[in-house]
């Protein structure tokens, strides 16, 4: 780590150890954050660590955004995935191909915090298979039209604006990935229904949501670059999102380690610190070594991403890796608690239970394989 580095891990560690951590517990059981959480993070520069200073955003390179992220996720993965969500996606996809104009309005607020950012491209019928979408945008004077349904929304009503994806082709013509654009959406357009709270099993102070638009008028200036070229707008934004996905895994892990460490020097049995034990120590050292092992291929992945070689391949190395590396550092932390473990009194039952969904968002391990086999082949 550069100095620079150090001191934004310290920042964020700092942050995630007074104003997160204590609180994880109850925003878990209440399934909610509340809103000055998101303030803080502004105010700290974290939901504008990747956007240029010329936009009001921090400027920083992929690692220093990345181990933020994963001090944030040690202290709470649910305010993880908001600010992984509004840093890597809807804040990538306006910086990459936006408009100064769509810059100056959309993005400058965002970078400073003042709104935070959604992604939607699931829908109830299209998940891993995202092109097949059916949401569908009708050109009329000035604007689009909007209809459809998008499914497991982050930040979908509790954000300010969303990114979409909608078809733009016509039932007539139809041109799969080719025939769908990218829209900014406020929240409060009208049109824009948020559905219900999904319940979770992990993640649970994260809204997820799903969105209806109902007759939603998207003025033109409100299209991300080239009407068909949405789907790939996202998936290039994807290939960072999975950085950030990787990045928060690791931190859920590393939480699960630390917790695992304390109690195996505390806990007696046999008359004995079950640290003392050389189960319990091959289970530590597994544990630990998987966690250093993804960190370096996430930051590895990360300067790809700075550079462009490999990159695709890498983040989805990097978000494959680290994701079944939180499911199996916590799975092995409740065993090291044993009973205790499976109890909601003590965190790892949670970190388990945060760690799931990052096989599954932002594509799921099946997706990841099939991304990385497919580029080895490229
Ligand atoms: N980066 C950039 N471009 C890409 C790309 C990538 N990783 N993968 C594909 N593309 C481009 C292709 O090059 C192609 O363009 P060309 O024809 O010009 O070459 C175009 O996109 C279409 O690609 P494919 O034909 O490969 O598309 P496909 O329909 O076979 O799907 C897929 C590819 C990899 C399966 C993709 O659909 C996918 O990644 N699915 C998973 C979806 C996903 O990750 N969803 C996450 C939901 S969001 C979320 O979870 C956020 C949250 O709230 C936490």
């Amino acid at each position: 780590m550069t100095p620079e580095q150090q001191q934004i891990r310290d920042l964020a560690r700092e942050f995630a150890e007074n104003e997160l951590r204590p609180h994880a517990e109850a925003w878990d059981r209440e399934g909610e954050l509340p809103r000055d959480v998101v303030a803080k993070l502004g105010e700290l520069g974290f939901l504008g660590m990747l956007i240029p200073e010329e936009h009001d955003g921090l400027g920083l390179d992929t690692t220093s955004y990345l181990i933020a992220l994963e001090e944030i996720a040690r202290g709470d993965a649910s305010v993880a995935v908001a600010m992984s969500v509004h840093n890597s996606l809807p804040t990538q996809m306006i910086l990459a191909h936006g408009t100064g104009a769509q810059k100056e309005r959309w993005l400058r607020p965002m970078a400073r915090g003042e709104l935070l950012g959604a992604f939607s491209l699931s829908e109830p019928d299209s998940g891993s298979d995202a092109a097949s979408m059916a949401a569908q945008a009708r050109k009329v004077d000035g604007g689009w039209v909007l209809n459809g349904a998008k499914a497991w929304v982050t930040n979908g009503g509790f954000g300010d604006v969303t990114v979409t994806m909608v078809r733009t082709d016509t039932p007539d013509d139809r041109r799969g990935a080719k025939g769908i654009g990218a829209f900014i959406v406020p929240t409060d357009a009208e049109g824009y229904i948020v559905g219900k709270k999904e319940d979770k099993m992990g993640q649970r102070a994260s809204e997820t949501v799903g969105v209806a638009f109902r007759e939603m008028f998207v003025p033109d200036d409100q299209l991300l670059g080239e009407p068909g070229q949405g789907f790939i707008y996202a998936l290039q934004g994807l290939n960072g999102g999975r950085l950030g996905i990787g990045a928060l895994a690791i931190g859920i892990a590393q939480a699960a380690l630390e917790h695992s460490l304390a109690y195996a020097a505390e806990r007696k049995q046999f008359g004995t610190a079950i640290r003392d034990f050389q189960g319990m120590q091959f289970k530590l050292a597994n544990m630990a070594t998987r966690i250093e092992a993804a960190r370096a291929l996430l930051h590895r992945a990360g300067e790809a991403k700075e550079t462009g070689e490999k990159a695709v391949q890498l983040a989805s190395m990097a978000k494959l890796f680290a994701s079944e590396t939180a499911m199996y550092v916590t799975t092995e932390a409740v065993q090291v608690f044993g009973g205790y473990g499976y109890m909601k009194e003590y965190p790892v039952e949670r970190l388990f239970r945060d760690a799931k969904v990052t096989e599954i968002y932002e594509g799921t391990s099946e997706i990841q394989r099939t991304v990385i086999a497919r580029e080895l082949y490229r």
